[in-house]
């Protein structure tokens, strides 16, 4: 398949053509990958069942792996799912943003697109390009991230393309991600309770602030899932994010964590380091390869980086990878629920 490549810049006729283009091909069942707020998507029509198929062709990803369907309009919600009250209520906080929310399906989305499930998982980007595509393009767009399944989710159009160039109809580049890791997805369950499928920049703490209900965590967004045990999340159950070499948390203080990698790296090796501890981290292992995280209490920069290093990471020939433990609130919970999956919940407290 020829991939076409578009710089989308709305100050041209050509760029604003691209996106009507894009639009065509969404409608005549094509694949096109686009940007968000969080990640790029990979978007075909979410009303169409081949499209669906397409897609998870294209990613390599098994097909009980359900798509998150995208919407312009949080009303919209409506025409897809069986929204009420507490949909409203995230809605009108969150919306247009980085949120999903899983909810009862309607027959309007096809099986194959909610991986035979009964809910369905639905999504109002806030991305000016990403909402223009799917305005034009007349249907909801189902899109998982646009990463071959497996990888980390692409974070700009350059890693979009090393992934997804012969695979898709066209990719549609507008730079970087603005946020870096993909949306906090919450179910609203039967009993008008909501769980945490997945963490984000919308934290837990703001969910429950806004609707005033205590959101439950599921436990896979923090621990391991047990042998046997039914994923919440059909993505929960699949190896994500893991770079080629095997990652290690640790969990203390910067000197405890050169002591420990001293004892026990095996070279080459790769460190991500807070900008804070850069300079030591080098002074003591000159040949590692140092990845700056971003400060220590900047989590928003460590979101929008994380991805980006994995990716490079997985480009050096590395024996082990060493990484900070982060904190479990906030967006640390998002950063957290990454990278312990990054590392195959290989933590060592110092
Ligand atoms: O930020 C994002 O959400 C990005 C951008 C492109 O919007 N999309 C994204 O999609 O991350 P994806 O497919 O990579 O991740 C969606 C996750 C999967 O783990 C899937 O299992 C889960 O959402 N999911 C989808 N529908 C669901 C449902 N009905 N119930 C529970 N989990 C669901
Ligand atoms: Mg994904």
């Amino acid at each position: 398949m020829n991939t076409e490549y578009i710089k989308i810049d709305f100050e041209t006729e050509s760029g604003a053509q691209g996106l009507r283009r894009a639009a065509d091909c969404i409608r005549a069942g094509g694949l096109v990958v686009f940007p968000t707020e969080t990640v790029y998507g990979l978007g075909a029509d979410g009303t169409n069942a081949d499209a669906a198929t397409k897609i998870y062709e294209a990613k390599g990803r098994p097909s009980d792996n359900p798509l998150i369907i995208h919407i312009a309009d949080p009303e919209d919600a409506a025409l897809y799912a069986q929204t009420g009250e507490l949909y409203k209520k995230l809605a009108e906080s969150f919306m247009p943003g980085p949120l999903t929310v899983v909810m009862p399906a309607k027959e309007t989305v096809p099986m194959k697109t909610r991986g035979g499930l009964s809910t369905v998982a639905v999504r109002c980007p806030a991305h000016p390009v990403a909402n223009l595509l799917i305005r034009l393009s007349g249907v909801c767009i189902a899109a998982p991230s646009a990463n071959l399944s497996g990888k980390p989710s692409p974070t700009d159009a350059r890693q979009v393309a090393e992934d997804m160039t012969g695979r898709v109809d066209m990719i549609l580049d507008d730079g970087s991600a603005d946020f870096g890791l993909e949306s906090t997805i919450v179910k609203i369950e039967e009993d008008n309770t909501l769980t945490l499928l997945r963490p984000g920049k919308i934290t837990p703490e703001q969910l429950s602030a806004a609707t005033g209900i205590s959101l439950s965590i599921s436990d896979a967004v923090t621990d391991k899932l047990k042998e046997g045990a039914l994923a919440p999340s059909p993505g929960m159950k699949y190896r994500h994010y893991a770079p080629a070499a095997p990652m290690t948390l640790l969990d203390g203080e910067r000197v405890r964590c050169i002591e420990y990698i001293e004892k026990n790296g095996s070279p080459p090796i790769g460190i991500i380091a807070y900008d804070e501890d850069v300079e030591h981290f080098r002074a003591a292992f000159p040949d590692a390869k140092i990845y700056a995280f971003g400060k220590r209490e900047d989590e928003l920069t460590q979101a929008h980086e994380l991805f980006k290093i994995l990716r490079l990471a997985d480009k050096e020939d590395l024996c082990e990878i060493f990484a900070p433990l982060p904190r479990k609130s906030g967006i640390g919970l998002a950063l957290y629920n990454r990278m312990i999956r990054a590392a195959s919940h290989h933590i060592v407290h110092l």
